[in-house]
């Protein structure tokens, strides 16, 4: 099928890439001429383990193409929006400028049997508004809403093998059976391997993707609360998190205590549904939501709390820190507790020495005060605290070097093999188990 993908950030990227993967000629469009160049050429501007593969793949096959013209969508039978709908400057409610923008964009080439799909994360209500709207409903074509569930450095896999395809479904009958079949046709492949297919409407659609989020925060806020509990009581969240885990209607991913949860999804989407659900008067997703933010952001300034307690001299303390990106395999920044904590530290005097095996570089063009390690021994060499932020495997195996007397090492992701940081003379300090 032809196919145009409007957005070629993250989630367009790497749904153009996955599309032409699976036999369909796609289109990727995006209004930033240098993101367009570089994936012409089969590199996309982020760290995603295959996607560089995928997209030289596609691009060989004739199948794939990227441009700034979106007179290219013209002929295209679906076409995907993908573009970022960010936390808005002003509040807590999403930005839908790039949205509606993308869109009008669209609008002059769309035919009447052609169907939108929408993939990007929005606000309940959303896909409703926007099928309304007088310019879209005089080109006659169909909205459906597709929520993606892709999680970074797994974005490939989740695409082409996901745990689930969710269809939000206009209400008219003719309308909702052309999208599916749409869908269906696209999707033909991931749907032949027994997928589930949850076949709704648009605002169960949109909610089922915000909700997703919403509680996988909720669970990470859950066991750092009670990391919280398990530190004042000399208990261990780590082995606390294996029991309860083993019960399968509560189940052991997303359970890691830490120094929390961030990038460019859970924290701007968790506001942006306690905003949603303030515009439609529900108060008790406010409450829960404002909640879990508040129990994120506490455990970042529990780990400056504790280098603050273990160094409460500034001047000439070393503070190393491990990881920089949001989460292992990724070298996103957005939101991420690791260059949180770290520039923290460095605008309160410590001398912070950080290493990130894909952000530094990244981290370094937005503050570009921030001293990079050159390797593994030059950043914890002479370090008085050690921080592990980002649980890369390259930082968990590592075999650390002979601690400075007194050194101490602050495990923010409970990932860091104890015995062997003691071995070599570092006191250990993990999340809800010290
Ligand atoms: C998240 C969701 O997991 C995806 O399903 C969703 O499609 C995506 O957002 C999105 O909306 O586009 P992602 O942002 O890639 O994916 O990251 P996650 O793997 O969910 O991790 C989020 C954060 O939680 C990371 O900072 C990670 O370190 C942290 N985390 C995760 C914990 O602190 N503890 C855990 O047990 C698990």
């Amino acid at each position: 099928m032809r196919i145009s993908v409007i957005g070629c950030g993250y989630l367009g990227a790497v749904h153009a890439a996955a599309m032409a993967s699976l036999g369909h000629e796609v289109v990727g469009i995006d209004v930033d001429q240098a993101k367009i160049d570089a994936l012409n050429t089969g590199f996309a501007s982020i760290y995603e383990p295959g996607l560089d593969e995928l997209l030289q793949e596609g691009l060989k096959s004739g199948k794939l193409k990227f441009t700034t013209d979106f007179s290219e969508a013209r002929g295209a039978k679906a076409h995907f929006i993908g573009v970022g709908t960010p936390q808005r400057k002003d509040g807590a409610g999403a930005d839908l400028t790039y949205l509606n923008s993308a869109l009008n964009s669209l609008l002059p080439y769309l035919s009447a049997d052609d169907v939108v799909i929408g993939k990007s994360t929005v606000p309940v209500g959303t896909a409703q508004a926007l099928s309304q709207q007088e310019s879209f409903q005089a080109t006659g074509a169909t909205l459906a809403w597709n929520p993606e569930f892709l999680r970074e450095g797994h974005a490939i896999a989740d695409t082409v093998t996901p745990d689930r395809l969710v269809y939000g479904l206009p209400a008219d009958p003719a309308q909702a059976d052309l999208a599916r079949k749409v869908m269906d046709e696209i999707y033909a492949a991931i749907l032949d391997r027994q997928t589930p297919q949850i076949v709704t409407d648009y605002p169960t659609a949109e909610l089922v993707k915000v909700s997703a989020n919403a509680f996988l925060a909720t669970k990470i806020s859950f066991i750092n609360a009670v990391a919280q509990v398990a530190d004042a009581a000399g208990a261990n969240v780590t082995e606390l998190a294996d029991a309860i885990g083993l019960d399968d209607r509560i189940g052991r991913k997303f359970l890691n205590a830490g120094v929390g949860f961030g990038g460019g999804c859970l924290p701007k989407d968790i506001r942006a549904f306690k905003a949603r659900a303030a515009e439609l008067g529900v108060t008790d997703v406010i409450d829960l939501m404002t909640t879990v933010d508040e129990i994120n952001l506490h455990q970042r300034q529990s780990i400056i709390d504790q280098v603050k307690q273990l160094l409460p001299e500034v001047e000439g303390k070393k503070v190393a820190v491990l990881g920089l990106a949001f989460k292992p395999e990724s070298d996103d920044l957005r939101d991420s507790p690791a260059l949180d904590v770290a520039t923290r530290l460095s605008d309160a005097g410590y001398q912070v020495v950080a290493i990130d095996p894909k952000a530094g570089d990244k981290a370094q063009q937005l503050y570009p005060g921030l001293v990079l390690a050159a390797d593994w021994e030059d950043a914890l060499a002479d370090a008085d605290v050690a921080l592990l932020l980002t649980e890369w495997k390259q930082f968990t195996t590592a075999q650390p070097p002979q601690a400075k007397t007194g050194a101490v090492v602050i495990d923010g992701r409970n990932s860091l093999d104890r015995e062997s940081w003691l071995a070599q003379g570092w006191a250990y300090q993990g999340v809800g188990r010290r």
